[in-house]
């Protein structure tokens, strides 16, 4: 009792937490600051002001960790002025380096993996004593299901919802098995109770997120069999639908689906719905098979390709992002030619492009070696980025003309009067205010475009 009582009482100390990586991310230091704001802290965005300083990061690519040890030397200066303040590191870089960056390092009091942030108020205690903290112990349950995100993105119109963590898929190049340990699932109820809240206070636009949310599963085992027979069982394309049924003026986005995985259901029900945004970010890496199978993706190209036509024939209005890593392991000239020519032929909206950063532990560094040149790994990023672009525009270029709904999202950077918002297929679009304001749904008649955003006027 005396400690309910407790809850939410200003401790009088301020943190500031920082995002680096993916919307899973941005979506766990929503957790973090709940915790942390049940135990009495408040939020700052300003560095000064902040007692604790919380890196929440990233190990995808060196470069993702070279710009927080950047960081990190920035704020051990800081440290220097300020004998009080303490620095966190949470998520995937903590769960990499371990303790390895209090010993090494000494930049930084505290170390918190992605399942240990409930343990966060302790160890911000030991740390207040002068000790250093680390918790990085990984879980098969944690979901944090219970947990109610502070919304730190401040439009309140778009939340992101995480649906599962971890992940099983194993893929060569990949550290985040490692980062993120085993996939686990949410249970519906408590996504589908966060969404209908969302939507409750205004919001109007969830992003369901998984690293692979084709896998979601409840009370199914990984041989497809029913765990509970008095349970209810729940697939992604069950989730989907009962997500888009909280309101048909809540939209419907998810992210990531996996080539692999994804099924017909899951586009039927993208069609059925009218509220389920008509975009799906469908990663394929390489468009060789024989580097597929080195990437351990679990598909083919002509896989990959069927995929593809199920969406084309399923949601013909659907626009398909990608990831694509260039210099994989052995990547030789006309491997990396399937992968242009796979561009060419399903002409992407929109495109995430990386050269491959070879991971500690990963299977790929243990079983190939890293031995495309970085210059040609950077030249093939450079001719994969150059011939996106030019499918980028031809995607923006085919909707003018059209007329489309946007959810506005808030004020154009550039100009105060106008508002900006996004199309069904995620496409960004400003327009004069009129009277719209954020959180409207408003129709769009699209009348010129740049590469990557459609400028329209409200008709209707
Ligand atoms: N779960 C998602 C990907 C998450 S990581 C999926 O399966 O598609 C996001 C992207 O980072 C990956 O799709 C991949 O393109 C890229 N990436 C991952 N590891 C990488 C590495 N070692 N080097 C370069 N890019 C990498
Ligand atoms: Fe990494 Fe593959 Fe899992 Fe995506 S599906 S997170 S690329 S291992
Ligand atoms: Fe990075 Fe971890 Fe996401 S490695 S991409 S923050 S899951």
């Amino acid at each position: 009792m005396e400690k309910e009582k407790l809850k939410g009482v200003s401790n009088g100390k301020k943190f500031l937490i920082e995002s680096y990586g993916c919307q899973m991310n941005f979506s766990d230091s929503e957790i973090v600051a709940s915790i942390l704001t049940e135990k009495g802290f408040s939020i700052t965005k300003v560095e000064d002001d902040a007692d604790l300083i919380l890196l929440n990061t990233c190990a995808i690519r060196d470069n993702a960790e070279q710009r927080v040890r950047n960081r990190l030397t920035h704020l051990k200066g800081k440290k220097k002025r300020n004998k009080t303040l303490k620095v966190g590191v949470l998520g995937c870089m903590a769960e990499r380096l371990k303790s390895k960056l209090l010993d090494e390092e000494k930049l930084v009091d505290l170390v918190v993996g992605p399942d240990a942030y409930r343990d966060l108020p302790n160890l911000i205690e030991e740390v207040e004593t002068g000790q250093k903290a680390v918790n990085v112990l990984l879980s098969r349950e944690e979901t944090y299901a219970d947990i109610n995100p502070v919304r730190m993105n401040q439009d309140g119109v778009t939340a992101f919802v995480s649906i599962m963590r971890g992940c099983d898929n194993m893929c060569s190049f990949c550290v985040v098995p490692f980062t993120r340990g085993r996939e686990r699932s949410r249970s519906p109820e408590t996504i589908v109770k966060e969404c209908t809240d969302l939507f409750a206070s205004g919001y109007k636009e969830v992003t369901l997120l998984g690293q692979n949310v084709d896998s979601y599963r409840w009370n199914i085992d990984s041989k497809g069999n029913i765990k509970n027979e008095n349970e209810e069982t729940t697939n992604f394309a069950g989730l989907l639908e009962k997500v888009a049924l909280v309101d048909k003026n809540l939209r419907v986005r998810f992210s990531t689906s996996h080539p692999k995985d994804m099924t017909d259901d899951v586009l039927h029900t993208m069609a059925k719905y009218e509220n389920i945004c008509n975009y799906i970010h469908l990663p394929v890496q390489s468009g060789n098979s024989d580097v597929l199978k080195r990437m351990n993706r679990g598909y083919t190209r002509e896989w990959y390709l069927d995929r593809m036509k199920a969406i084309r024939r399923i949601i013909p209005e659907c626009a398909v992002s990608t990831d694509i890593i260039t210099g994989f392991c052995g990547e030789n000239e006309e491997e990396f030619n399937d992968t242009l020519s796979l561009m060419k032929e399903v002409k992407y909206d929109f495109a995430y492009m990386f050269f491959y950063s070879e991971r500690p532990k990963t299977l790929a560094e243990r079983k190939f070696e890293d031995d495309v040149p970085l210059e040609l790994k950077k030249s093939r990023l450079t001719e994969v980025i150059n011939l996106q672009s030019e499918h980028g525009h031809a995607s923006t270029k085919r909707q003018v003309g059209l007329t489309q709904e946007v959810l506005v999202e808030g004020v154009s950077k550039r100009s105060s009067e106008h508002n900006y918002g996004r199309n069904s297929q995620n496409a960004v679009v400003i327009f004069p205010k009129q009277d719209s304001k954020r959180g409207d749904y408003v129709q769009v008649k699209i009348q010129s475009c740049t590469p990557a955003t459609l400028m329209g006027e409200i008709v209707g």
